[in-house]
């Protein structure tokens, strides 16, 4: 099709009343402004031109090159703003597909079928509308005795027969290209001191041209994002879609309403998710999982049949299969447990792998470490991995038994088969088979040589 899409961003949001710009504050953990562009690259291969003003700075820095960028400096009214895009568009033919950044929930099925309507159009425009019970704040549409669209009035100019109209402006609209910036430019600035884009509708039918009207049967997807209230409110609706769809893939979740799961989260059939627990930033989770409850993983990877309680796994963690871990476990950037890892309550992992069938019970510290298969780590272990300059390397080889209260102080490496006893301070390397003990830690005895 051949269509450019352009996302109105400038305006300054001010019934959010925040220091962010509306359309970076987050919905399911998402900036408002990725879910227009998302849509928007899934229906055009052109990149979309988003027109910002309003701390277009910070606009820019989140959504980098997965945009054009139109500037309006002064704020004065969605006709204008589209207008910024003219110099960026106005060799383009064919369809031109205007949306609003506040409207998150507009699915790419609706804007689609928009740009079918326009495609068979012979007038200039085709526009989304939608009834609702409360109408405040919406642009009302007006149709004539031959039913046919001919206005578009917005509420702070409509008259009392005006504002009893149900039948509401979306906001969305797709432009035969030829006639737009022409169109734009009759538009005349209203009482309100704004240059409405709503008034195209009235240019095109003074033009002697047909306006088509589509209309959007769920509401939910016309709802615009003005307060933090609206925010929350579509947070609940799309937190409830994205639920839904992950249900019907055989995922289960005994209540849904306190599960939160972000957009581009992945997760394998028979894994079961329990309340309050947060799968954020692209988090990917295997088959046959238990999840939670009171659990958070961002940005990580987790196999199959793992098994996950009220635990933290922040972004940049890789669990293989069968993993259990919990309660109260934190695994921070670089983590990496192998199969069958074992950690028990209150471990923290960072920047370490531990290989296959690694059993850490409790409340133990693993950092910058490197650890063998089937190594035990006692209770309170501690790799003193900062000397208050740098982070060192701790290597424990295969089949290590760490005493409880070891502190392994780094650099440090324990050889295969080898012991620590409780309470051992290791400050030198530990030979393989060795048994050390003490503070600072010295050899007992080697295993192999029975002495
Ligand atoms: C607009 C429509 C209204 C419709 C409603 C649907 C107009 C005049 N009114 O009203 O008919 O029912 O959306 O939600 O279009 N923007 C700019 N520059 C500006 C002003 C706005 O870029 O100078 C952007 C905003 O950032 C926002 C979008 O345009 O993304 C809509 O602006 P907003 O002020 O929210 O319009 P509404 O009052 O909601
Ligand atoms: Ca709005």
């Amino acid at each position: 099709m051949d269509l450019s899409i352009v996302i109105l961003a400038a305006g300054q949001g001010t019934r959010m009343v925040s220091s962010l710009p509306k359309v970076l504050h987050p919905l399911c953990g998402q900036p408002l402004i990725n879910y227009s562009l998302r849509t928007a690259a899934s229906l055009s291969e052109r990149l979309p031109v988003i027109v910002v003003g309003h701390e277009a700075e910070e606009v820019r820095n989140v959504v980098g090159d997965k945009a054009r960028f139109a500037m309006q400096e002064k704020q004065l009214g969605t006709g204008h703003a589209l207008l910024a895009a003219e110099s960026l568009l106005k060799e383009q033919r064919g369809m031109i597909m205007v949306i609003a950044a506040d409207m998150p929930l507009l699915t790419l099925e609706t804007l689609k079928t928009l740009a079918e309507t326009q495609a068979r159009n012979s007038g200039p425009l085709s526009m989304l509308t939608m009834h609702a019970e409360d109408a405040r704040g919406f642009g009302r549409v007006i149709r004539g005795e031959d039913k046919k669209v001919f206005a578009i009035v917005e509420e702070a100019q409509a008259t009392p027969e005006q504002l009893a109209v149900h039948e509401l402006n979306v906001g969305a609209y797709c432009f035969d290209a030829d006639w737009l910036w022409d169109g734009l430019k009759r538009i005349q600035l209203s009482s309100k001191g704004e240059y409405y884009l709503t008034d195209v509708v009235g240019i095109a039918i003074s033009d002697g041209v047909g306006v088509q009207a589509l209309q959007v049967s769920d509401a939910d997807e016309a709802m615009g994002i003005n307060t933090r209230v609206h925010l929350a409110e579509a947070e609940a609706i799309l937190r409830s879609k994205i639920n839904h769809a992950w249900m019907l893939a055989g995922v289960s979740m005994p209540d849904p309403l306190t599960t939160y799961i972000e957009p581009d989260v992945k997760i394998g059939k028979d894994t079961i998710i329990y309340p309050n627990t947060y799968l954020r930033k692209g988090a990917q989770v295997g088959e046959g999982c238990s999840i939670g409850p009171d659990t958070i993983i961002e940005g990580s990877i987790i196999g199959n049949h793992c098994t996950i309680l009220s635990s933290v796994i922040d972004s940049g963690a890789i669990l293989e299969d069968d993993v259990a871990m919990g309660p109260y476990c934190h695994l921070r950037s670089g983590a990496h447990l192998g199969r069958g890892v074992h950690l028990g309550n209150f471990g923290e992992v960072k920047n370490s792998h531990l290989a296959a069938g690694v059993k850490m019970g409790h409340f133990s510290y693993i950092g910058d470490a490197t650890i063998g298969e089937n190594v035990n780590i006692g209770a309170g272990t501690v790799t003193c991995n900062y000397d208050g300059e740098r982070k060192n390397p701790t290597i424990i080889e295969d089949d290590v038994f760490i005493g409880s209260d070891t502190m392994l102080v780094a650099p440090v490496k324990i050889g295969k088969g080898a012991k620590t006893g409780a309470g051992a301070v290791v400050t030198h390397d530990v030979e393989p088979n060795t048994t050390v003990v003490g503070v600072p830690a010295r050899r007992l005895r080697k295993t192999d040589q029975g002495d």
